[in-house]
């Protein structure tokens, strides 16, 4: 069996901070969403992985490499435009050939992996295994009408949802997926779905098995949902202290200090993280907090956000809470006169102020 995770496409719905970067890098507990879905796949025994690649294909390469980091083989698959996800499929052939395979959304993140659902396609051998979840907005997501435990309708993100069950971005299929790729046509949203192709196998009888997981499951795309699995998966760390943390300093409940990182005169309360190199000095570093690394946080209180690498958080006298903040960024306490915010904001942001 082989796997193929998709990490192509745009981040619209996270810009600014996606606008350059891919949005299945955005660190989840200082670790890139994407490198949760390698394990996943490499946990389950698949070492064949496909990754497809798009716009943001050289950031991608750079931080995943050949997969050597994980003991699998990758590799990348350009796809010329992100045209939809059973497009992707359909780029992908060449590499998949006749095998069966695990397709994985590159900005999904499922806490308990797949193996025992790849265990499950593998023994039962349907056409497809699609897995599905009770979320609270399915409007946002492909939705399942079930009846009798099979797989009646997929529908779209569609907008009088017949039910709660979202589509995992987590899919099994052998290779009769192809017939049904090359038969869609493009959505509204002019892509080929992958919602479609799976209908035109149950429209054609072929064996879509659901599964139901019970596990936390997010896809990524929204700030919301970055701050959550974020606060999941800190939850899950062992802590551990690989940098300096001086006398005067508080570590308190999980916590993990990377390597070269250093913590002065601070508090840090987890479940939290601080990244490789990066100076935490004078500060609170609160609960449900990744840091990520080369960042400075100085004279500063900051709890349950993300703050992205090499930036510098200085003398911010107001706690920063349920915040994401992009790589490079600054923020700092001005004693200029005129008294003002100066400020330099991507397309998009959205700042609240008191
Ligand atoms: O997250 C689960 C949902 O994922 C499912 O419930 C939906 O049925 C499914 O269509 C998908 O919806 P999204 O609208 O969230 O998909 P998105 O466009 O965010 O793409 C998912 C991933 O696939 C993302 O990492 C980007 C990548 N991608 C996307 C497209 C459209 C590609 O690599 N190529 C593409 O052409």
């Amino acid at each position: 069996m082989k796997g193929l995770i998709l990490s192509g496409g745009t981040g619209t719905r996270l810009r600014p901070i996606t606008h350059t970067s891919a949005k299945q890098l955005l660190p989840i507990a200082n670790k890139p969403v994407l490198f949760y879905a390698i394990e996943a796949i490499r946990d389950a025994g698949i070492k064949d992985i496909g990754i497809i690649v798009g716009e943001t294909k050289d950031e991608v390469k750079a931080a995943v490499g050949d997969g050597s980091m994980w003991g699998v083989d990758v590799t990348y698959i350009e796809q010329d435009a992100p045209l939809g996800l059973a497009h992707a499929v359909k780029t992908a052939r060449p590499f998949l050939k006749e095998d069966p395979f695990v397709m994985f959304l590159g900005d999904n993140l499922i806490k308990d992996g797949i193996t025992s659902l790849v265990e499950e396609f593998k023994k039962e051998k349907p056409n497809v295994q699609i897995l599905l979840a009770r979320v609270r907005e399915p409007e946002r997501f492909g939705v399942a009408e079930l009846s009798d435990g099979k797989v009646k309708k997929l529908i779209e993100k569609p907008e009088d949802p017949p039910s709660d069950l979202a589509l995992v971005g987590v899919y099994m299929f052998d290779s009769n997926i192809f017939e049904a790729v090359d038969h869609i046509k493009p959505s509204w949203r002019k892509e080929l779905e992958i919602t479609d192709a799976i209908q035109y196998m149950i429209d054609k009888d072929f064996t879509v098995t659901p599964h139901i997981i019970n596990g936390w499951w997010k896809d990524t795309g929204k700030l919301e949902d970055i701050l959550e699995a974020n606060r999941i998966m800190l939850d899950c760390l062992e802590p551990r202290c690989d940098g300096r943390v001086d006398k005067s300093s508080e570590i308190i409940g999980k916590v993990i200090i990377e390597k070269g990182a250093e913590v002065k005169t601070s508090t840090v309360r987890g479940p939290a993280i601080i990244g490789e190199n990066t100076r935490v000095t004078n500060s609170y570093i609160g609960p449900f907090t990744s840091i990520y690394f080369d960042a400075v946080i100085d004279g500063s209180e900051i709890e349950h956000s993300v703050i992205l690498e090499k930036s510098s958080i200085i003398d911010v006298h107001t706690r920063i809470e349920d915040s994401l903040i992009g790589q490079n960024v600054t923020i700092i306490r001005t004693k200029r006169k005129p008294k003002a915010y100066r400020l330099m904001l991507g397309d998009s942001s959205r700042i609240e102020i008191i």
